[in-house]
């Protein structure tokens, strides 16, 4: 019987912990649109659910996610000093390489969302050079 209740508070435990979790194919809260050009203000709406609010990997949702969620921190740690500027912002585009096996990423693809936010694809691109100029800023 004692045994019984140990189980059944476990379990309890464990529908508690599911409840918390967001559902695998739920949406990024970045789903809803801001209007903002601001690369801080894009980053902590759109991308901190995954990345964190301080970029370094540890947001809400990287725990439920396949693949592990990039440390943005260190990106020019990464690529021998020098901040890939470019390949970034084709990265958030999402118009970028295949070096970083596209098929299977989980990491959304920003361009079109941003272009829509106006209708005005220059807008789409300033909110991407916005941003990967904060994450420029953010590098160790
Ligand atoms: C649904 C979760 C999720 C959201 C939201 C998200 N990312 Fe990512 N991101 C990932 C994952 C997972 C990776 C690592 C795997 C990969 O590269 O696809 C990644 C990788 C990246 C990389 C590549 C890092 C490198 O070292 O090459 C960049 C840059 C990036 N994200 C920027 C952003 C920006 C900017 C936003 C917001 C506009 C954003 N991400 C929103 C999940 C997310």
């Amino acid at each position: 019987m004692r045994r019984l209740m140990i189980l059944g508070f476990a379990f309890g435990l464990a529908v508690v912990g599911l409840g918390q979790t967001p559902a695998p194919g739920a949406r990024p809260e970045g789903d809803h649109l801001i209007p903002s050009l601001d690369g801080q203000a894009l980053f902590l709406n759109y991308c901190a659910v995954c990345h964190g609010r301080a970029a370094d990997g540890t947001g809400p949702m990287a725990p439920v996610l396949k693949l592990k969620v990039a440390d943005l921190t260190v990106i020019t740690k990464r690529n021998g000093g020098k901040f890939p500027f470019e390949r970034v912002q084709k990265r958030i585009e999402g118009t970028g390489s295949a070096e970083l096996g596209h098929g299977t990423k989980e990491m959304p693809i920003w361009g079109p969302i941003f272009s829509q936010v106006t209708t005005d694809q220059d807008f789409g691109k300033v909110r991407i050079y916005n941003l990967t100029k904060y994450l420029q800023g953010l590098q160790k």
